[in-house]
Order: structure tokens, then C-alpha cells, then sequence
């Protein structure tokens, strides 16, 4: 028996001296049993086989991104239908309501990154951010859903997506907060994949002596961790047809769009996106643009200068259309793209980042600079491969203020603001009279997606006049 556990411990012990990671046992008298299993399951996770061509195409060398020859804007849907289009558009939100009625459409929420820039400690999805209940992300999306059950007479499926380092805590935190109403059969958390980290030569890194060094595939990776999970099949059977996915960090999305919806189940598209007129031209968000006849997402650290700042005849900033990450996916496209589990595969993107391992001297190392390749696929590399992809532009003080970063841009503080500046502006479509100073509501407001989910909603639902006295908090529900 101890024999038989030495040879196979040799038998590793070549095949990773082969593929230049022998580093990876060289703690293996100091580990005790549990440990040594530990070790044994991360480095079964790692595919050996594809290694070689991995390093060579993505680790040890920096690929640049490779721009289509031919490269034009996208075309996109407008957000206010043109004369001509203002029937299509009724009987897209009629199909989106009928599919959403039938329960044909379910919820994606990407929630496994690592939230570094936010700097908070815990799943990004619990973090607080509404005006006046100080409700966090998780609570707003499922309350949008619980809104829409409502609206539309459904009983819609969430799927989220976590990561193994957020994975318990995502699921205690829906738990402790009885799943903030929603039927916790109805929520569903699926885990996705992870890579490991390298060093610039090509070794993977250790995180503990016993333990690879491994980060969340990107938020790319939902795709075969649906299918791995089960959460594909499920869907199939649920008679689920299309996946709408989100982002966990930007809480003025609607989870759950009737017209967004009729027009990629109308109009055929596997894969839709919605887009807004960029801020600026380096605004950092993905471009929408066709390359060489395909609709693709380029990232903006991608996109050459020249091209973020071209004009077309009238002046308009040329590529404008900016991602913001929320798309729609037909379940067959996934089926389809996952079919074939060993082929499958968006490509990897690059990143150098600092991450702690342990160091050939035994010890371990916190860096103080970027020292290790990270690799990552992106959801939009799906674009491409998708029959039909739809582009819908929307407007972004409706739909669109993250909360990425500690202070500044995209932070609490700007997506806060716009969370109430947003309330407030319904309640005024809604016929009252917010009071206003120096550009701002006087006051903080909130309405739970419960009784709301859009102005023309609010104003339906909003018989009485509410009493508004300026620098006062309001909450509706
Ligand atoms: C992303 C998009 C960008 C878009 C912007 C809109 C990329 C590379 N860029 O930028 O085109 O304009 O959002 O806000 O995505 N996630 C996972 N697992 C992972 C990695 C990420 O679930 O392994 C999730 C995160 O939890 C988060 C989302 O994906 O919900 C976005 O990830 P992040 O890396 O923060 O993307 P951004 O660079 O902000």
C-alpha cells in the first residue's frame, strides 16, 4: 500500500518535473496528511496537458492585443424607438412581458471577483449602498426580482455566480438575511472556476506550501461553470430560454428588462448587450465595434488611442458606444459553446499583479510590485461567436453608476448620489415636487424596486402625494 502511494508520489513528482513545475513538492516532507491531500486536489485542478502552449502563448511573453484590420462602430438599437420603430418596440416589451410571465427568462448574477480595488472585506454583493435603508447590492437585485415577480405575475430563478473565496460567505450572508424575501429555491449559487497564478517564468506559484496559488477565471468562466455545475441542465428543464446576465457592482441595473428581453428573443440574437454613450473618449469601459464583420467588445486599455478620440463627419466621437455589462444570452448559445468541454474556450487575458506566495527560500512573500501573470476570460469574447448580437443603447442615469472603487469615480460616493438623484427624478415624473439645491435632491429618497421598478411604474403605483420636506430622508416601499 505505502508502496504503491510512493510510486504514484514519484510518478507526479516526473510529470511535473517535465512540465518545469517540480517546484510544486518541494515542501512535501513538511506537510502532514491533510495537508498532503490539500496539495494533491489543487494540483489536480490544473491542466497539465495544455500547460506548455499556455505558458508559451499568454505567461512568459506579453501578447499584444491584435486589432481587426477592419474596424468600424457598432450599430446599435436606440434607447427611444424612431417613428418607425415605435410598433416594434411595443411588441418587443409585450414578448419580453410574456417570456418574463412564463418564467422563461432567469436572473445571472457574476459575483466571484475579488472586489481588490473596493477594498472591502467580504463578497462585493454586501456591500451597503442604497440612500436611506443602507441596503446592500445583493438586497437591491433581489428586490428588483421580487418587483418584477410582482409586476409581471412570475416566479423568476436568480443563478450566482461565486468564486471559492467568496463562496461560503455569499451563501451565509443570503441566509442570514432569509434571502431577503425571495424563496431561497428560487436563488441558486453556482461556483466558478479558478486559475492558477505564475511567476514571469512560467512556474506556478505556491500560496502556502500545501496550496496552489489560485485566482477566479473571469467573470468568462461562468460559461463552462454553468455547465459543470448542473445549472445549464437545470435551466433546460426549468424551460429557462434566456440568461440575463449582470454585473454584481452596479445597483441602478434592472436585473430583469421587458423590452431588452423582446427584442433578443424577437430579433433572434444569442447573445445582446446593452451600451451607453461613453462619459469621455477614455472613458474605461469596454467599445462596442465590429471587427473584421464581427460585433466585439474591445476593452479600453485596448483601444488605440487614435480610435478613442476619432470624429466621424458631423463630429461625433466615433467609437462611442461604451459596455456596460449587462447582457442577455439565449441558454442554447451556452449549450452550444460548452458542448465540447475540452476545446471550449474564450480566450485569456493577461494581467501582472501582485500576489503573495511562497518563495524558494520557504518563506512567504507579500510584494510590494506586480510580480505574477493572472489570466482571465471575459463574457463579451462571446459576442463574436454569437448569431444575431443585439446592441440596445440605454440611458445611463437610469442604468448605470458601479461602485468599483474606494473613492473617486465609480465609488460609493458617485453611485450613492446617483441612486438618489434617480429617486428623485421619478418621484418628480411621478408628479411630485422634489426640492432641489445647487443641482442636487434636498434630501435623501428611496424607492424599494418592490413598489417600483421604473418612473412609469412609480407612477402608477404612487396615488397619494407624499409629504417631501427638504433635507429629509424618504424611504417608499
Ligand atoms: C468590466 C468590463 C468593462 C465594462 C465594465 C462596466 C471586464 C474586463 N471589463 O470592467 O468592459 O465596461 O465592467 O462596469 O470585464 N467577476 C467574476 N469572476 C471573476 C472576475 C470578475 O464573477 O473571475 C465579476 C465581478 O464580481 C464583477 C464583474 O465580474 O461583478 C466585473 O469584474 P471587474 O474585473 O471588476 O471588471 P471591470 O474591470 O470593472
Amino acid at each position: 500500500m505505502l508502496q504503491s502511494q510512493s510510486r504514484r508520489l514519484e510518478a507526479l513528482r516526473s510529470r511535473l518535473i517535465e512540465a518545469h513545475q517540480g517546484h510544486l513538492l518541494a515542501y512535501w516532507d513538511d506537510l502532514d496528511d491533510r495537508q498532503r491531500e490539500l496539495l494533491l486536489e489543487d494540483i489536480g485542478q490544473v491542466n497539465f496537458a495544455g500547460l506548455p502552449g499556455l505558458l508559451r502563448s499568454h505567461v512568459l511573453d506579453e501578447q499584444p492585443f491584435s486589432l481587426p484590420r477592419d474596424i468600424q462602430p457598432a450599430v446599435c438599437y436606440p434607447a427611444r424607438p424612431g417613428l418607425d420603430q415605435v410598433g416594434f418596440y411595443a411588441d418587443a416589451v409585450k414578448q419580453g412581458v410574456s417570456l418574463i410571465h412564463h418564467n422563461k427568462v432567469a436572473a445571472l448574477t457574476v459575483a466571484g471577483g475579488q472586489g481588490t480595488r473596493l477594498g472591502f472585506d467580504g463578497p462585493k454583493g454586501a456591500f451597503r449602498i442604497s440612500p436611506v435603508k443602507n441596503k446592500p447590492l445583493f438586497q437591491l437585485f433581489a428586490e428588483f426580482i421580487l418587483g418584477t415577480n410582482r409586476r409581471y405575475g412570475a416566479d423568476l430563478r436568480w443563478y450566482i455566480m461565486t468564486s471559492p473565496h467568496n463562496h461560503a460567505d455569499t451563501t451565509a450572508f443570503f441566509e442570514a438575511h432569509r434571502f431577503f424575501g425571495l424563496k431561497p429555491e428560487r436563488v441558486r449559487f453556482f461556483q466558478q472556476g479558478v486559475m492558477p497564478a505564475f511567476s514571469k517564468d512560467g512556474k506556478i506559484l505556491l500560496d502556502q506550501k500545501h496550496r496552489l496559488a489560485f485566482s477566479p477565471d473571469g467573470h468568462g468562466g461562468c460559461l463552462l461553470a454553468l455547465r459543470r455545475s448542473g445549472v445549464l441542465a437545470e435551466m433546460a428543464e426549468a424551460g429557462i430560454e434566456h440568461l440575463s446576465y449582470f454585473q454584481v457592482d452596479n445597483p441602478l441595473v434592472k436585473p430583469i428588462d421587458p423590452l431588452f428581453i423582446g427584442l433578443h428573443d424577437m430579433t433572434g440574437s444569442e447573445m445582446s448587450s446593452k451600451t451607453i454613450p461613453k462619459a469621455d473618449d477614455l472613458e474605461r469601459v469596454g467599445n462596442f465595434a465590429v471587427g473584421d464583420g464581427k460585433t466585439m467588445v474591445i476593452e479600453y486599455s485596448d483601444l488605440p488611442d487614435e480610435l478613442a478620440h476619432a470624429r466621424d463627419a458631423q463630429g461625433n466621437r466615433l467609437f462611442d458606444a461604451g459596455s456596460i455589462a449587462i447582457h442577455l444570452l439565449s441558454r442554447r448559445f451556452v449549450e452550444q459553446l460548452t458542448a465540447d468541454e475540452v476545446h471550449f474556450g474564450l480566450p485569456w487575458h493577461r494581467a501582472v499583479k501582485k500576489v503573495p506566495h511562497v518563495n524558494e527560500a520557504g518563506r512567504r512573500i507579500e510584494p510590494d510590485k506586480p510580480n505574477a501573470v493572472k489570466l482571465e476570460s471575459f463574457i463579451f469574447d462571446a459576442i463574436p461567436l454569437a448569431r444575431n448580437p443585439l446592441i440596445l443603447q440605454t440611458i445611463r442615469e437610469e442604468e448605470f453608476s458601479p461602485v468599483k472603487n474606494a473613492t473617486g469615480v465609480d465609488s460609493a460616493e458617485t453611485s450613492r448620489r446617483d441612486l438618489n438623484r434617480r429617486a428623485a427624478r421619478w418621484l418628480e415624473s411621478a408628479g411630485f415636487a422634489v426640492p432641489w439645491r445647487e443641482a442636487e435632491p434636498d434630501g435623501l429618497f428611496e424607492i424599494s424596486p418592490v413598489l417600483a421598478l421604473d418612473a412609469d411604474h412609480l407612477r402608477e403605483q404612487m396615488a397619494m402625494p407624499p409629504q417631501i420636506r427638504p433635507g429629509n430622508a424618504h424611504y417608499w416601499e
